[in-house]
């Protein structure tokens, strides 16, 4: 497929303080979209100028959240930017396409047109520290049509935000919500793929949790709301007498790219061992007990290596150690980071330079 590019004179300014870039509100000049009819393919793949799109009030992703997305980052370097394993988002996107019944994309040429559009905005890749130019690609289902079936027709799109950290407390450690109400995603349910709908799904338990002063809320498991799953934007790991334990992605979760990612670095650069195993919640508060739980952070694209300083379950509320940022949290913190900012050398083959 050809990509055509569609210019424009009318630049935005770009932000002058990177310190209050927050997360999410602003968008560059350009976006790339292409679009897909069934019997014909993915067709009309362009960048063109970041604008708003034109659907119709009937289009089933209005009705139906036909939907999935992805999220990656553009990190500035001295030569340049880096990106962290770009392959694997658009891999995922198309696990998640599957599942949701939307077509794949070429990851091939959907990564070739992300380094053009990244080429002609490389100048609203931020420069202050902590800061990144967030990618987001989209795909949704167009068709004007209300019976609750898969779309014939879709529009895939990326767009682009300079962000600052994802939570306000920037590294600061954050409280946490154990939600024992709601659950987010059952076996056999769309919780491994990224699917608007599974956030839509969300919100409540998070506007609740975040009225109680939480800064996010962890998952237990659809069935008995025992085991421990994910956090809102993020996996979550626990460090319990020397040894990481995470949920198993058994189909509920989300497989984290910063999560595998964290995995590797843990057990080959920090001989840390880790255990992908179900962990009842009770199990972590007794070892918080017992003085077994050391660190708990959460990892995601967004909230990076985040660590968590408190959590609430029913009635009890537990600080993590002194609720500070633990060794392994800020060692694992400082190699990704490192790498994805070109400063600390790349042994993974995580990396793609631009
Ligand atoms: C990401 O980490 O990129 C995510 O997709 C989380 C998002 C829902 C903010």
């Amino acid at each position: 497929m050809k990509l055509e590019v569609v210019r424009t004179s009318n630049l935005k300014a770009k932000p002058q303080d990177e310190t209050k870039l927050g997360f999410g509100r602003l968008f560059t000049d350009y976006m790339f979209t292409m679009q897909f009819e069934q019997g014909k393919g993915w067709y009309d793949a362009k960048i063109r100028p970041f604008e708003n799109f034109s659907l119709s009030p009937a289009c089933s992703v209005l009705h139906y959240s036909q939907t999935i997305f992805e999220g990656l980052k553009a990190y500035h370097t001295e030569a340049g930017m880096n990106l962290f394993r770009p392959w694997d988002n658009f891999r995922r996107m198309n696990i998640s396409a599957k599942r949701m019944c939307m077509p794949e994309v070429d990851e091939e040429f959907v990564l070739q047109s992300l380094d053009e559009l990244l080429k002609i905005e490389k100048d609203w890749v931020p420069k202050t520290p902590g800061t990144s130019l967030y990618i987001r690609p989209t795909m949704m289902a167009v068709d004007p049509f209300l019976g609750v079936s898969a779309g014939k027709n879709y529009l895939f799109y990326i767009i682009l935000s300079p962000v600052g950290a994802y939570y306000e407390s920037g590294l600061e450690p954050v409280d946490i919500y154990v939600e024992d109400e709601y659950v987010r995603a059952v076996d056999g349910g769309t919780g491994f793929a990224k699917a608007g709908g599974n956030y839509a799904a969300s919100l409540l338990a998070g506007e609740i949790a975040h009225k109680k002063g939480f800064a996010q809320v962890l998952w237990l498991d659809g069935k008995e709301k025992k085991y421990v799953q994910e956090v809102g934007s993020m996996n979550i790991f626990f460090k319990i007498r020397g040894e990481l334990v995470t949920a198993p992605l058994a189909g509920s979760i989300l497989p984290g790219i910063t999560r595998d990612s964290v995995i590797t670095l843990s057990r080959d650069v920090f001989g840390t061992p880790v255990r992908e195993e179900n962990i009842a919640i009770a199990d972590v508060f007794e070892q918080n007990a017992s003085g077994g739980l050391e660190e708990v952070f959460g990892t995601g694209t967004a909230a990076v290596i985040s660590p968590v300083g408190g959590m609430t379950w029913k009635d009890k509320d537990i600080v993590v150690a002194d609720g500070s940022m633990g060794e392994l949290t800020r060692k694992l913190y400082n190699t990704l980071t490192g790498m994805q900012y070109g400063v600390v050398k790349d042994d993974f083959g995580w990396i793609k330079t631009l």
